[in-house]
């Protein structure tokens, strides 16, 4: 088999078989492949697609390049979610405690922030003394015990994205459909959860800008799950605005905190009891209107909470933090940033707001920089709000005055005030089953 030949293949739309494919993926995998004819491939796909099968025989290629994880010990049908990402999104923090409130079980690998979206591992090691690292066998035995765990990527799952992904983000071939399912499917696969829900995010704030793009990933990625036997569900979701209030490591815990204490209800708990109720729903816990009581009745009897206190306890976090949030990392400096015109708030720009939270130290802009886990903003309105001038929008929370300013800067960059009013945005824009 000669690589030439499969870059003209793709090149030319000829479909490639599932021994090529794996030929290609395990010969770049073990070095046999040089980056630069794995970047020829790579770029062809980006510009013709490839077929669902081709998308299939990737996927599996990538999944079997590494271990793959046996949940059976669980002994319970065990479900995942994946987020493709955005700011703001804390999601994982409230649908694990919410689901295993509600009987369910949830193993949860997450990744660190990239770019200029924050990532689940980061966030939950602002919590003192939580650890993200667990053998296999302790991750399966809490899962059992607790209902829950979150931890990062285990070292040797899926080798092969973290190889492809590498050359992907040097060589421009990020945004491709079949590329984007392969490299998340592959390590949904891995991890081995019988359903899977996948947060499909569109908007300004996300890698896919628009609706009908979302669909079309989402379509793919549930395919490509049922393909492989698995139970999955896609729900394409706005990121045009920051999903909740807080933006940044501790903020974002501390408001997942509220949501589970009753004290937030707002479009962040709106979503992430929908989808904990789809979760329930899909490893049969009951239909969808079932679930959804189930969900809510976790979160106002306060269940959910006491899961997620029993959660960071099991990983070695501070579980007082449940109970008092000023036991989390705080910011030096605070800074209000206000209203400078009368009107109706009508966008925040997410990855503004995400670029300004990068620039205050929430996320890493290096590989050896670190990480001010109390750094972030804090909107105090929502979308369709009326603004008075002079009126407080955001409190930014960074290690300086020069860091808040910078922020200020960029904020002002993200937010739009009009004289007409907004209507406020519907989260869930669709469903794929
Ligand atoms: N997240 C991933 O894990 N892979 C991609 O390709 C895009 C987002």
């Amino acid at each position: 088999m000669q690589i030439y030949d499969l870059i003209q293949k793709t090149r030319r739309c000829e479909k490639l078989t599932r021994e090529e494919i794996s030929f290609l993926v395990n010969g770049f995998t073990e070095n046999q492949i040089p980056d630069y004819m794995m970047s020829a491939w790579l770029m062809a796909v980006c510009c013709q697609g490839l077929t669902d099968e081709e998308t299939v025989s990737l996927t599996l290629a990538m999944r079997d390049s590494g271990a793959c994880l046996d949940l059976s010990g669980i002994g319970e049908i065990t479900v995942d979610k994946h987020s493709t990402g955005g700011i703001g999104d804390k999601t994982t923090l409230l649908i694990a405690p919410i689901v295993a409130a509600c009987g369910g079980f949830v193993p949860k690998m997450s990744g660190r922030g990239l770019g200029f979206t924050g990532g689940t591992i980061d966030k939950l090691e602002s919590i003192p003394g939580f650890s993200v690292e667990m053998p296999v066998p302790e991750f399966i035995r809490q899962v059992k015990h607790i209902g829950c765990a979150v931890i990062s990527q285990s070292g040797n799952l899926t080798p092969a994205d973290k190889k492809i992904y590498a050359l992907r983000n040097l060589t421009a071939t990020v945004d491709s459909i079949p590329l984007i399912c392969s490299s998340i499917m592959s390590k949904k696969l891995a991890l081995g959860a019988d359903c899977i829900l996948l947060d499909v995010k569109y908007g300004n704030g996300a890698f896919m800008k628009t609706t009908e793009e979302a669909g079309r990933l989402a379509e793919t990625m549930v395919r490509v799950g049922n393909l492989a036997g698995k139970r999955c569900r896609a729900v394409i979701t706005d990121m045009n605005a920051p999903l909740g209030h807080a933006v940044g490591n501790a903020l974002e815990v501390e408001e997942v905190i509220a949501v589970l204490q009753n004290q937030n209800k707002n479009v962040l708990s709106d979503l992430a009891l929908e989808l904990s109720a789809h979760m329930l729903e899909l490893s049969g816990k009951g239909d969808l209107q079932t679930c959804r009581k189930m969900a809510s009745e976790a979160v106002t009897s306060g269940k959910a909470l006491e899961k997620l206190a029993q959660m960071i306890a099991a990983q070695g976090g501070d579980a007082a933090v449940t109970e008092d949030t000023n036991r989390l990392p705080k910011a030096n400096c605070q800074k209000i940033y206000k209203a400078e015109k009368d009107g109706y708030l009508s966008g925040i720009h997410s990855e503004q707001v995400g670029l300004a939270c990068l620039e205050l130290g929430a996320g890493k802009t290096a590989s050896h920089s670190e990480i001010d886990y109390g750094a972030g903003v804090v909107l105090l309105h929502d979308i369709g709000d009326e603004i008075r001038k002079g009126e407080a929008l955001a409190v930014i929370h960074g290690a300086s005055e020069t860091l808040c300013e910078q922020a200020e800067y960029r904020l002002r960059q993200a937010v739009s005030i009009t004289e007409q009013k907004t209507e406020s945005i519907s989260l869930i824009h669709k469903i794929i089953s």
